[in-house]
């Protein structure tokens, strides 16, 4: 995430279970001038959370969209889902301090809430910080990061996937 907020390209995608929220923040995300790219659901008919997830991830580590946010009921199958795409390190976040911190310490790309599990106004303050908290950049935190990248690129795992 290296544009201005304001210009930040972002992926949304939900289940049936996240799609109210879905909608509300991007409807809030919008007014505040960030360009959103959804990726579903379009109801709140009952669906798979992974096939969004994917779709959401995808969009991130390709660069077509700097950031991404996925929900469901918990965020946990949301973000399980999300962390199989290589490249992906998404980050299921329930207060304004593990949002700062998924940024900062882990320098994540995808936000994952769950709808069932906060409210709108909280999911509100935790995007906020989402997007206003760049990586640190820190050597420590870089060395983590480049351990879990080396350990997705392993020969081994490409082939067995
Ligand atoms: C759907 O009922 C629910 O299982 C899903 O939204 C999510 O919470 C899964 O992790």
């Amino acid at each position: 995430m290296t544009k201005p907020c304001a210009l930040l390209k972002i992926a949304l995608g939900s289940d049936h279970a996240g799609f109210e929220l879905k909608e509300w923040l991007k409807r809030r995300l919008t007014e505040e001038g960030y360009e959103c790219f959804d990726f579903g659901t379009d109801s709140t008919q009952s669906c798979d959370y992974p096939d969004f997830s994917f779709a959401v991830a995808n969009a991130v580590v390709s660069g077509r969209c700097q950031t991404g946010i996925v929900i469901c009921g918990t965020g946990i199958g949301s973000s399980i889902a999300a962390n199989k795409v290589r490249g992906a390190r998404c980050a299921l976040c329930w207060n304004e301090y593990t949002a700062r911190m998924a940024r900062n310490h882990n320098d994540a790309n995808i936000l994952a809430l769950g709808a069932r599990v906060i409210g709108l106004e909280l999911a509100w303050e935790i995007v906020k910080v989402w997007l206003e908290t760049p990586f640190s950049g820190q050597e420590r935190h870089k060395r983590r990061l480049n351990k879990i990248s080396a350990f997705e690129n392993l020969e081994s795992n490409l082939e067995a996937s």
